[in-house]
């Protein structure tokens, strides 16, 4: 072995450590785990859904509860995504014979004009998220983030020791990109989630492509698309056909409704996402791959659900309005933020003493919630209880952040 090559050898050995370090410095974060902590603010680090709580059991909502406190898809894998997680059942035995997962990457790449090599597959595009933040930002390269958005990043970047920078939305409500690229020259990782969780609202393809050219240099934009087929956004996939310094993550939880079954990808230039390889990408379950295909394959789904999601929207957006309830922005996704006027963490202990169950708080904005949006008739009841409840005294409750707890991170984060 040459000496170039020997120490080529040794920084690979190196970052692979890093990396190993620091995957198995902490949990990825998933939604699931802050909707969970949040409807239980007594549990500080309260586990994910399912996770046994101190002996007592899994973590589970009493009957009837109405769950639109985790931007979950109530109409759950479609038809044919069923039909396929029924014909792969019986071959289980087997890791993936057939190829799941790559007829999978083969299938999007395709319908997107993109190589198959611009496609990972990971189950939900938590992983891929954690890993980007990971392998892009350190105690030299910062995170930043608009605010409020989705936590999973900050979290992932409270491992790598990187610095959050947090910029505000911009008075439109899409993300602020000229004040998020000025913000730091040692950005590692610009995240700019679009739509937005929580706000639903949405950020031009222009601004994107602003933010492209004009970002740090050695620095990665991370567009997370999680909701991009419920909204009227432009997704960012040809900037990947076209080599730019991103990567855009999708999941299947949302339009596609699979949150349990799990699939998701992060799609990138193939040098991109070799760097996230070392943090690992388990096996796929065949399951989670072929309902995946079969959702892609349906070409009737997205336009559908689009629709009936959208509706159910308008109809709580219009109702919420005509109560003179002040909704932020104009949301785009199956989520949404009230200004409720009072503190919020009071008003979601209230809606879940009637059984209903919304979504948190972000630090920035403590009076505002955000409500997923479910069927009509779980609208129906978030409509009733959030009637009573903004029509009773408010009540202040109690949480644990008092305690130490990262405020900036919410109920879950305990570092
Ligand atoms: C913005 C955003 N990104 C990523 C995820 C991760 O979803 P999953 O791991 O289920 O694919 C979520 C989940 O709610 C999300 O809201």
């Amino acid at each position: 072995m040459d000496t170039r090559q020997s120490s080529r050898s040794a920084i690979g050995r190196r970052s692979f450590l890093r990396a190993a370090a620091l995957a198995a410095a902490t949990p990825i974060l998933t939604e699931a785990a802050l909707a969970h902590a949040a409807a239980d603010p007594a549990k500080p680090g309260a586990p994910p859904s399912g996770m046994a709580l101190h002996g007592q059991g899994p973590n589970i909502p009493p009957p009837g509860a109405v769950l639109i406190n985790a931007n979950e898809n109530p109409l759950g894998p479609s038809k044919a995504a069923c039909d396929a997680i029924a014909r792969m059942a019986p071959l289980g035995g087997r890791y993936d014979r057939n190829g799941e997962t790559e007829l999978l990457a083969m299938t999007f790449a395709a319908q997107n004009g993109l190589k198959v090599e611009n496609v990972a597959v990971y189950a939900g595009s938590s992983e891929p998220l954690h890993y980007s933040v990971l392998a892009f930002t350190s105690p030299d390269r910062s995170f930043v983030t608009a605010d409020p958005s989705y936590e999973a990043g900050m979290y992932a970047a409270m491992t790598s020791k990187a610095r959050i920078v947090k910029v505000p939305l911009a008075a439109d409500y899409g993300h602020d990109v000229k004040a998020m690229v000025a913000a730091d020259p040692n950005a590692g990782v610009i995240y700019i989630c679009n739509p937005n969780n929580p706000t639903g609202t949405t950020t031009t393809k222009q601004d994107i492509v602003w933010a492209l050219d004009n970002k740090p240099k050695g620095s990665i934009l991370l567009v997370d698309e999680a909701y991009i087929h419920l909204s009227d956004a432009q997704d960012a996939l040809d900037l990947v056909a076209a080599g730019k310094d991103l990567i855009v993550l999708r999941t299947f939880s949302k339009i596609y409704g699979m949150a349990g079954i799990r699939c998701g990808f992060a799609v990138a230039r193939p040098d991109l996402l070799a760097k996230l390889k070392p943090f690992g990408q388990n096996a796929m379950p065949i399951t989670g791959s072929a309902a995946a295909r079969a959702s892609l394959e349906d070409t009737t789904l997205v336009a559908t659900r689009k629709a009936i999601i959208g509706d159910t929207r308008r109809d709580t957006l219009a109702w919420l309005k005509a109560n003179n309830y002040k909704v932020i922005g104009a949301p785009e996704t199956n989520c949404f933020m009230i200004d409720t006027g009072r503190d919020g963490k009071s008003v979601i202990a209230a809606m879940k003493a009637q059984n209903v169950y919304i979504g948190r708080t972000w630090p920035i904005w403590p009076n505002a919630v955000r409500v997923s949006v479910g069927t009509p008739a779980e609208m129906a009841a978030f409509k009733t209880a959030f009637k009573a409840v903004m029509d009773s005294k408010a009540v202040a409750v109690e949480t644990h952040d008092a305690g130490g707890h990262r405020a900036d991170l919410g109920y879950y984060a305990t570092a």
